[in-house]
Parts: structure tokens; C-alpha cells; sequence
């Protein structure tokens, strides 16, 4: 999380680094900073708030070389001292960072440093100034002390800046303009980039880059070409959540063209012996996975999805025979990543489904599948997800030595709304419920996250079967029920549930294709493939999140105490 940005070079580098925070916003925003180089003084500034804000009050700044930052608050709340960057008790040096210092209050107790902030980060950077050597030399010693993650940029005084990275992301590219460094590739100018591995630094200085790894060393790195994500839109919409949602179909169509074009599935390593399939992801990439392993257990595998936070200090035995699938957007979700990381190590098959190119994940994995779904801006996740399922039951076919399906099996995905006057009337319940069996239940596990995330209503997700086990006896007048029946196996057991429901004067209101509940208001969804109605189902839900959330005036694309990229566990 938290997004860092620095410029060494002709051009007025506070245009160039506020203009690469408005990029990296989608990461944290609830506060943000430069720190710029003038007459070899140190000045800051800093405010609470979005980068709108930082770019007012340093517009008539004019610097070479400067550092930025905006925050996703881990150590200290929101305020203008905790803002990065921060400056050290010499004031030699200014510091911005993402990551987590695990054991910052011990390092504190150390040293002798006036602090200006409750942040973990200006411990790290008093650290670095108390040690012996050049910046380079420093940093790398502080960073041997500290324990957890970083992506730092450090500016000196004297013009020098240092980088240094653990698990957190950082890349660099150099243009005649001038070098440019951020945490996502994204934000960075020119079409190479070099991308730091655990535990390397830079030094930048008199506008050369040289590489170290962890024992001062210098070494030696390659640049990558820069494949940015397309941005789709010409859609115009209020936020970009409600243009993401109207990209759906685009999104799955390019995935389906990409994958036949590029013939994807036949280049990936699978295990010779394959007869098991473990996905592993957060948020609404696990809802993706859970989807995703019914549908590899229908291609006859044995599947499971897990939580990577779960997963990563769990008990599960790795099997040769298993694929192992890390199912992300954005390829950095810190907890995804070092799942990874453990299941790389041991040398099982790994593939990375994400849908952002040169990401951390795609790095790790044996295998990449990408997703086309374009650059997703809002932090809640709509399109990547259809996406995701999509790419994962295209490759479910395919390892059922099944055909890909045509582009016809796209456009025949109806595409509708929440119902008007449904919307006003869930907004005015304190509790929602999502129920459904099945695959429906994932649906309502991921239509109650999304709720609760852009309109923080209380809700919960319940498989319909478990009701009678506990939750019912939170139901009353005060409850809504949105009930999700898309699979016609389970239609009679819904129905069932439904009515115990209404006899504890709980309000229903269901989501189906089929005609069996008449008795209930009925947001009416068109027959298609069952096996496929979850990217039917869940889209009038994301709307109903969407509106409920315009209804409350939040703004859905950027939900308070979340960040797009989670990078910090
Ligand atoms: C989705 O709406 C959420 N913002 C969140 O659950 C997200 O899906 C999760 O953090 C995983 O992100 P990733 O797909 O980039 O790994
Ligand atoms: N731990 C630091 C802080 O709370 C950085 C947080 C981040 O990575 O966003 O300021």
C-alpha cells in the first residue's frame, strides 16, 4: 500500500512526482507529501488528503530532485506529522516508505533521535542516519537491524538518493528527461524499467544509477520493457467503478481473443501427473478462486481455493501433482505474494492469473496467465473478477480437453441493473443478508463484500443451508434477505429457506432467472449457461452496491481505510 514516487533530473521534478501520485492515488489516500532539494536544504511538504491537494500547494515550487509519497496509514493515524516523506533528527535526510517496520518500537528505544511522528518509517530513517559510511553503505547496515517490509527512497542533503526494497515494490527507469522511480510500473516515464529484487539498493547520483546487493556489492541488472495495462474507457461515468462495470464484456472478450490468438493454455508448465488444482488468493480474487474450483472439480480435478493469509502460515501438505494458482489483480497483494514465494521455493508448479503486466507476482511464477480486463482504477474490483472467472473456466475447458467457446458466448451475456426501487429500500435496512447454495453463495459472499465496502452497511454472506444453525435468529423486521438462485438444482431448498424467512418478518428479495418466486420481489435475471451465471448474477449486485453508495454520497472509488494494492500483510 501507500504509493512512492521520486525524480532526479531537467525537469521541474514536482510536477513530475506529484503528477506520478495522482497515478499511484489508487494505492493509499488519506495523506500525502514531497520532499525537494533546495540550495542542499531539505523542504517539505505535506498534507492530509488527496495528491489535488499536495499539487495546490506546491505549484510554485520549482526543484531537481524530489521525493514523494501518499499514504495508507499502518503506524500512526491520519495527520499532516505522520505524512511522508519525513525528515531525520539531523535533518540530513528525508525518507518516504511503504511497508511495515515490525520492530520499530524496539529500534526506538535505541536511539537517540528527536521524532516528529508516531510513523514506524521515521525510526527506519533515524537508523539509517545514525550509521557509519556513505548513504548507500548506511542503509544498507539500518537495513540489516530492521525487521518487516520496505520500499524506501531516501534523499540526502547533498543530492544523493538511495533506494532500497524488502517485499514492498519499486522500480526505476531513466529517459534523457531525467530517472524516474515509483511502485508501480505504471508511473514511470520511458519504455525500459529496471525492477529491484529483495534486499537490493540504489544509489542515484550526479544522475547515474549503480546497483548493490545486501553486502554493499555493486551488481549488475537487465531492464524490462514497460507493458503498460490499456486503460479501456471512452465510456464516460460518474466514477471509474461504474465505467469498470460497463467494461465487463470488453474485458472478457479481449481475455477470450488474447487466449485463442496467443494460444496461452498450451504454453503453460503443468505438472506431468496433474490431478489437483489449489487456488490461492485475497478478497474478491478468493471469491474468484472458490468459483474457479468448482469448475476445475467439474473438469474432474480435485480443486480448492484458500486464503493466502491462511494459507502462508498454514498446514497444508504441497503435492507434486498440484498446480498451484495465485489469483490477483494486481499481482502484489503482500499475502499472495509470499504464498507464492513458499510454494515457489519448494519447486511445485506455480501459475500467477493477474492482470497487470511486469507485477511482482508474474515474477515469481513458473507460469503467467494473464487477464485483459484493462486497467482497474476503483479500489472495489468488478471487472478483473468476472474476468478472473472467466479466464479460469476458459482454462478449466481446456483441461478438459474441451473447445474455447466463440465470441457469440460473450455477446449473449445480459448485462443489467439493479432494480430501481429495490435500492432505496435496502439502503434503509441496518442488516443485510446475502444467501444462496453453491455457487450462489460465493456470489453472495462476494456481492456482501462489495456492499460493505463502498457502502459500509453491516453484511453478511450465509450459505442458505446454514441459516437455521445460528444466523436466523437475526432475523427480524430490521433485516433485509437478498437471496441469489441461479443453479437449478437448489431452486426448491431456496424456497424453503425464503419462507422461513418471511415467517420471522425478515424482507426478501431475490435474484434468479427462474420463475419459482413469484411470492417475492424478484429482480429478474435472463436464462443463460449455469455454470456461467455468476458473472450474470453478480453484475446487477455490483450496481446495487454502486448505487446504494451514490445514494449515501461516498465516493465508490475511493472507500475510507482501504487501498487498491495491498502490499502490506
Ligand atoms: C475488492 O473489491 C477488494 N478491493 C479486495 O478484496 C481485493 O480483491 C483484494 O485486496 C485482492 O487484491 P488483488 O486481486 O489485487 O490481489
Ligand atoms: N508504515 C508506514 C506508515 O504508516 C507506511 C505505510 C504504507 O506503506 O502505506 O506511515
Amino acid at each position: 500500500m501507500c504509493g512512492i514516487c521520486g525524480y532526479v533530473g531537467k525537469n521541474n521534478g514536482i510536477g513530475e512526482v506529484v503528477g506520478g501520485l495522482k497515478i499511484l492515488e489508487y494505492r493509499g489516500y488519506d495523506s500525502c507529501g514531497v520532499a525537494y532539494l533546495d540550495n542542499e536544504k531539505i523542504n517539505i511538504v505535506k498534507t492530509i488528503g488527496g495528491v489535488d491537494n499536495l499539487s495546490d500547494l506546491s505549484k510554485d515550487i520549482n526543484a531537481n530532485i524530489v521525493i514523494g509519497h501518499t499514504r495508507w496509514a499502518t503506524h500512526g493515524g491520519v495527520s499532516e506529522k505522520n505524512a511522508h516523506p519525513h525528515i531525520s533528527s539531523s535533518k540530513k535526510l528525508a525518507m518516504v516508505h511503504n511497508g511495515i517496520i515490525e520492530n520499530y518500537k524496539e529500534l526506538k528505544e535505541q536511539l537517540d533521535a528527536n521524532f516528529y511522528s508516531e510513523t514506524d518509517s521515521e525510526v527506519f530513517l533515524n537508523l539509517i542516519d545514525g550509521e557509519e559510511g556513505d548513504l548507500v553503505e548506511k542503509t544498507i547496515k539500518a537495513s540489516k537491524k530492521v525487521q518487516g517490509t520496505f520500499a524506501i527512497i531516501v534523499l540526502s542533503e547533498s543530492g544523493e538518493v538511495v533506494l532500497g526494497k524488502r517485499e514492498s515494490p519499486l522500480y526505476l527507469s531513466k529517459t534523457a528527461e531525467g530517472i524516474f522511480v515509483a511502485s508501480d510500473v505504471l508511473a514511470l516515464k520511458g519504455e525500459y524499467f529496471y525492477s529491484l529484487n529483495d534486499d537490493e539498493f540504489v544509489s542515484i547520483k550526479n544522475f547515474q544509477i549503480l546497483f548493490y546487493n545486501k553486502n554493499g556489492e555493486k551488481i549488475d541488472k537487465k531492464q524490462e520493457k514497460i507493458e503498460k495495462n490499456e486503460v479501456f474507457s471512452d465510456i464516460f461515468c460518474k466514477s471509474h467503478m461504474e465505467s469498470e462495470i460497463f467494461e465487463t464484456k470488453d474485458a472478457l472478450l479481449k481475455t477470450l481473443k488474447k487466449y485463442k490468438k496467443d494460444d496461452v493454455f498450451s504454453n503453460i508448465k503443468l505438472p506431468k501427473n496433474l490431478n489437483s488444482i489449489s487456488l490461492i488468493a485475497c478478497g474478491t480474487a478468493y471469491h474468484a478462486s472458490l468459483m474457479g474450483a468448482e469448475f476445475f472439480k467439474e473438469a474432474g480435478f480435485d480443486a480448492r481455493a484458500y486464503l493466502a493469509s491462511e494459507f502462508r502460515y498454514g498446514r497444508e501438505l504441497l503435492n507434486k501433482n498440484t498446480l498451484y494458482i495465485f489469483v490477483s489483480q494486481s499481482g502484489e497483494t503482500a499475502d499472495t505474494i509470499a504464498s507464492a514465494k513458499m510454494v515457489k521455493s519448494r519447486k511445485f508448479y506455480t501459475l500467477a492469473l493477474t492482470n497487470t503486466p511486469n507485477s511482482l507476482l508474474n515474477r515469481i511464477c513458473k507460469n503467467v496467465l494473464p487477464t485483459f480486463a484493462g486497467r482497474e482504477i476503483a479500489v472495489a474490483s468488478t471487472k478483473a473478477y468476472t474476468c478472473q472467472i472467466w479466464s479460469l473456466y476458459l482454462f478449466s475447458l481446456y483441461l478438459a480437453g474441451k473447445k474455447l467457446p466463440t465470441e457469440n458466448k460473450i455477446s449473449n451475456i445480459p448485462f443489467l441493473n439493479f432494480d430501481e426501487p429495490y435500492i432505496k429500500e435496502i439502503a434503509g435496512f441496518e442488516k443485510v443478508f446475502f444467501i444462496g447454495r453453491d455457487l450462489d453463495y460465493i456470489t453472495a459472499m462476494e456481492a456482501s463484500l462489495k456492499l460493505k465496502e463502498i457502502s459500509y452497511i453491516n453484511s453478511v454472506a450465509i450459505a442458505s443451508g446454514e441459516l437455521k444453525h445460528g444466523t436466523l435468529a437475526l432475523i427480524d423486521k430490521d433485516a433485509v434477505v437478498i437471496a441469489i438462485c441461479t443453479q437449478g438444482k437448489i431452486k426448491t431448498k431456496l424456497l424453503s429457506n425464503l419462507e422461513e424467512i418471511k415467517a420471522r418478518g425478515g424482507k426478501v428479495i431475490v435474484v434468479s432467472q427462474f420463475d419459482d418466486f413469484k411470492d417475492f420481489p424478484c429482480v429478474k435475471l435472463p436464462k443463460y449457461d449455469e455454470l456461467l451465471m455468476p458473472i450474470v448474477s453478480i453484475i446487477p449486485l455490483q450496481f446495487l452496491a454502486l448505487r446504494i453508495c451514490e445514494l449515501f454520497g461516498y465516493n465508490p472509488d475511493k472507500p475510507r481505510n482501504l487501498a487498491k494494492s495491498v502490499t502490506v500483510e
